[in-house]
């Protein structure tokens, strides 16, 4: 059978509330975790078939044409098999949701370190050794500068209404200031790699990929061939952060070489190449104007960003994507502004827009509030507009006032907020600092079908993926819950383009998505066993393998003769367009800056989210908990650094590129807020993937001000820029 639901009104029934088992939105662990920590869960490079070969790219050191190459030597070295210059190798890797092939043909570099050819080998090393004997020219041509300089300005991202430069003037307290972020790398664990097996015209691909429905006619439009000769495997992702969203240069090398070979080629690129060749999330330079009365109220808020990307790409960071709904002020400004640069591609990197925009923009709150002389956490509350004040939509619900009540208690948040440099431990300068945390709500269609077996197991199938998030703990839940059966009673395959296609992993879309596709066809079987007991659905209680109804227990084998099968659809309807649906939150962070040489250390960082039902509150406490740490990287230390004569990046390793490591990061704690948002799926599930990094940053670089009295506007808040400040 088929339940097939369109998202257009609230759904106000609460369904899973009525449900019985009492498996849902419990901290269960994950099923597949033992798997994963004895290392026999297997990642797409661990999958390696008999006979398979090993490829490595070869890697553009200068920007230019490629204008001949000489493989001979290569070619000649023991246990190499070919070395592929071929048109079709991608050149940039694939934006999220593309649906299509990216930026093909490696003949044209136009970033230092895009892979150019491919060497395939019997081994990992024999291949690296021939990809570095392999010699070419390339020769000057028109490239865009590696430093962002003009920037297009397209009309359809700016956006305007009331007179922000009056209410500039007009207003008693204003802030005006530019504030810029590094660029990013997703820095996944696992890096990307894909094995490419092919049986006659059929292509086999085990990648490590977010979003498998679109992946799959991304990879089949790159090949030149039809979607349903290719089928891709992804069942298991060591993270993603919006590198993996589309498929990267190793997918379709692997493919063309087995391809061209008659063997299975495996390609894991190196942790360098990930950096140079995969997403960054671009630079921003942001200028906020904020304008508003002694009382901290804004009646002006304007937010102008500078990005960067490739030619040819149509993805920019969308900087101010929150702006126009998160504080009142009649009167707003938006631009948007792209260069065009020759850098590494620039796309989806944790929470693209409101990671970096909001981080600035509490900066400059935070910078507003000690302007005005009023407790932040007050004046966020005080500019907590009653609809979107842009749209004039109502909120779909609207949590930051709780949250920031809630967070600032459990913080134990002073409010007299002590003058900045006020207060020193020994040669430390201790500070508080908060943020608001906010992210936009999206719903995707998804399609999941499960079956119940008259034992009393159930499967789940759909090509839904586990980027590390815990979908297959979410989706067993979910399914015991209304199925009436114990998780380990329930069988959740992910990964697999042969199973139903979902929403795929990304946007912080996939829990609701992908979760309501499963609901909608539980639905589906509980529809069927009601029909059977001449009941309806809504008086039907499934538990512990039992249906009951009419106070008649009849265990669930009875029923069934044969396996039930239910294919649930969920579709995204108008709710978007009737209502402004994000999800809410605040951080609060105590720093002790030193003031002998500038380092900032965290001393504890708190955050309180809210985002609809919770399904599992360990995987979701784990999902802020990423977040924040990376929140605690973007203030302190991680940047991504061009060289700027020619645009390679030069700290593409983790022992350079510095993400936050134990010893960087405090007991960060993490509350959960009770919430049901009727207005985003039949669960009343919002996505919480990538709340706990919007704005962490900020709570972080706020902290350091009220610590030393240094305000740092140009991030990462490095030992440099904060002892430059102090006295
Ligand atoms: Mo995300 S950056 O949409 O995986």
């Amino acid at each position: 059978m088929n339940v097939h639901h369109k998202m257009d009104e609230a759904d106000r029934r609460n369904r899973l509330d009525d449900m019985a088992q009492g498996v849902l939105s419990t901290p269960m662990d994950r099923p597949e975790g033992p798997l994963k920590v004895s290392g026999t869960a297997p990642y797409a490079h661990e999958a390696q078939p008999e006979g398979m070969l090993h490829g490595c790219f070869v890697r553009a050191p200068r920007l230019g044409q490629v204008t001949s190459m000489n493989a001979d030597k290569a070619l000649a070295m023991e246990g190499v098999h070919t070395v592929l210059h071929a048109d079709k190798l991608l050149r940039n890797p694939c934006q999220g949701t593309a649906n299509e092939a990216p930026v093909q043909g490696v003949r044209d570099v136009h970033y230092v370190g895009q892979p150019i050819a491919l060497a395939v080998a019997d081994s990992f090393e024999a291949a690296r050794a021939a990809a570095q004997a392999v010699t070419f020219e390339i020769t000057d041509a028109d490239r865009n500068p590696v430093t962002p300089q003009d920037y297009e300005t397209p009309e359809d991202k700016q956006s305007a209404q009331g007179d922000l430069d009056k209410a500039m003037r007009d207003a008693a307290v204003t802030v005006d200031q530019t504030y810029s972020t590094p660029p990013h790398n997703s820095a996944a664990m696992e890096p990307h790699a894909s094995i490419a097996q092919w049986d006659g015209d059929r292509l086999t691909l085990r990648g490590a990929y977010q979003m498998l429905k679109y992946n799959r006619n991304e990879l089949a439009d790159s090949l030149g061939i039809d979607p349903k000769k290719l089928r891709i495997l992804s069942p298991y992702v060591g993270g993603g952060f919006g590198s993996k969203l589309g498929i990267a240069q190793e997918a379709v090398g692997a493919a063309l070489a087995a391809r061209e070979l008659g063997r299975p080629v495996g390609i894991a690129m190196t942790r360098q190449q990930v950096f140079e060749a995969t997403m960054r999330r671009s630079e921003t330079r942001q200028r906020i104007r904020l304008a508003a009365d002694a009382e901290g109220r804004l009646s002006g808020i304007g937010h102008d960003a500078w990005v960067s990307n490739l030619p040819d790409e149509t993805f920019s960071e969308p900087v101010t994507q929150a702006t126009p709904f998160t504080y009142r002020g009649a009167h707003r400004h938006i631009g948007h502004h792209i260069a065009r640069v020759s850098r590494t591609c620039a796309g989806s990197v944790r929470a693209p827009g409101e990671a970096v925009g909001i981080t600035c923009f509490e900066i400059a709150m935070d910078e507003l509030a000690h302007a005005a002389g009023i407790d932040p956490v007050e004046l966020r509350k005080r500019n907590i507009p009653e609809e979107d004040p842009t749209t004039g939509k109502p909120y779909s619900s609207n949590m930051l006032a709780k949250a920031l009540d809630a967070g600032a208690q459990t913080f134990g948040w002073d409010a007299t907020c002590p003058a900045p440099g006020s207060r020193r431990e020994g040669e430390w300068l201790i500070g508080q600092g908060m943020a608001s945390a906010v992210r936009v709500n999206i719903l995707m269609g998804s399609k999941a079908r499960v079956t119940l077996d008259p034992d009393g197991s159930a499967v789940v199938e759909t090509d839904m993926t586990d980027i590390g998030t815990g979908s297959y703990a979410i989706l067993t839940q979910l399914t015991a819950e209304m199925l009436g059966l114990r998780p380990d009673q329930v069988d959740v395959r992910l990964g697999d383009t042969d199973n139903p296609p979902a929403s795929g992993s990304g946007g912080s879309w996939g829990a609701s998505s992908a979760g309501s596709s499963v609901f909608l066809a539980c639905q589906g079987i509980r529809s069927r066993i009601a029909e059977q007991l001449g009941t309806s659905e809504e008086q039907l209680t499934l538990k512990d393998g039992q249906a009951i109804a009419d106070n008649r227990s009849t265990p669930l084998g009875d029923l069934l003769n044969e396996p039930l099968e239910s294919l649930g659809e969920i579709e995204a309807g108008d709710t978007s367009d009737k209502v402004r649906q994000a999800t809410w939150g605040a951080y609060f962070c105590e720093v002790a800056v030193n003031s002998v040489t500038g380092e900032t250390r965290v001393r504890r960082l708190h955050g309180t989210f809210a985002a609809g039902r919770i399904l599992n509150p360990k995987t979701a406490r784990s999902q802020c908990l990423g977040g924040m740490t990376f929140g605690i990287g973007m203030a302190l230390t991680e940047e991504l650094i061009h060289d700027p004569r020619d645009g390679h990046i030069v700290n593409r390793d983790f022992a350079e590129y510095h993400l936050p490591v134990n010893a960087d990061v405090p007991q960060i704690t993490v509350d959960l807020l009770e919430e049901r948002d009727p207005w985003s799926n039949p669960m009343q599930v919002k996505g919480i993937g990538e709340l706990g990094i919007c704005g962490a940053a900020g709570a972080v670089v706020n902290a350091i001000h009220n610590a030393t009295g240094v305000r740092v506007r140009d991030l990462p808040a490095t030992l440099d820029k904060v002892l430059a400040g102090l006295d």
